[in-house]
């Protein structure tokens, strides 16, 4: 467990954050800071707000009370920095591949498409759907849309990629497969990756830091750094031993991930 601040100014910083929805006080006060580049997953119980932590950062939840800086500036701010990835990949029947990859820099910048329309089709090819730039939605499998919607995100050219467990509704092959292509996108494009998941060995596999948040009102209870190079083996003595005790500390049974072992 390594919970020393790192060196240089955090992409991202929560400072004694309070998140208040209804009656329901979320959060109370939440550190936590993010590295340019870094790829941080945040693991948790249901309900203890990890989805609501990608909402603050992207300036879609207003806070109670502390304060919340990307870049040194509001989260209101700092927008233009920022994209998301859903569970479901929300991308639009009638256009295709490349007119949703196209659509998130259509809405956000308008006007003529310049080169973008290149850069798309690099994007597509970078999440290896050089071939289907032309499909349209239901002509593509779950994971294929999982992937038009990771370009869409990069087409905008954003620092920061939010990602609300992207892999979970697909089936566990294709999760396997997408999280190695996820970890080549992101050493490719040197975006801040901040990653919810469910899935602990999804989260030792891709992280460079795993914070683990509590149960409401949320803190964070350990922050697990991984030197390991990649791309990573589940089987290493060092993942089996934190495999081990990130799966008592989230209170999960040993066979309720996909491999049922450290495999
Ligand atoms: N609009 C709302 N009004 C009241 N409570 C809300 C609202 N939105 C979320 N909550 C509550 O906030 C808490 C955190 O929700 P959040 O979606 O961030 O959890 P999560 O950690 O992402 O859970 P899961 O793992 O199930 O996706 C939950 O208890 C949820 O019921
Ligand atoms: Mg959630």
């Amino acid at each position: 467990m390594s919970l020393q601040p790192q060196a240089g100014a955090p992409i991202i910083a929560f400072r004694d954050v309070e998140v208040a929805l209804g009656s329901d006080r979320i959060y109370e006060r939440l550190n936590l800071e993010v590295h340019p580049g870094e790829f941080v997953c945040i693991l948790g119980p249901s309900g203890c707000g990890k989805s609501t932590s990608l909402r603050v950062i992207g300036g879609l939840l207003e806070i109670a009370g502390g304060e919340v800086t990307i870049n040194g500036r509001p989260p209101q701010q700092s927008w233009p920095d920022i994209a998301f990835v859903f569970q479901s990949p929300r991308l639009v029947p009638w256009r295709t591949a490349l007119g949703n990859v196209l659509l998130g820099t259509d809405l956000r910048f308008g006007g003529a498409r310049d080169g973008r329309e290149t850069r798309a089709k690099e994007l597509l090819t970078l999440v290896g759907l050089a071939n289907d730039t032309h499909k349209y939605p239901s002509m593509l499998s779950g994971g294929e849309r999982q992937r038009v919607a990771i370009a869409r995100a990069l087409a905008v050219d954003p620092q920061i990629v939010l990602m609300d467990e992207p892999f979970s509704a697909l089936d566990p092959n294709t999760r396997r497969r997408l999280r190695a292509e996820m970890e080549r996108i992101w050493q490719t494009t040197g975006k801040t990756v901040v990653f919810v998941t469910h899935d602990v060995e999804e989260a030792l596999q891709l992280a460079d830091r795993i914070v683990v948040l509590s149960n409401k009102p949320t803190r964070v209870v350990d922050v697990i750094s991984l030197k390991l190079p990649r791309p990573r083996s589940l089987a290493h003595a060092d993942l089996v031993q934190e495999r081990s005790r990130l799966m008592a500390m989230l209170g999960a049974s040993e066979t309720t991930t996909e491999t049922g072992g450290a495999s």
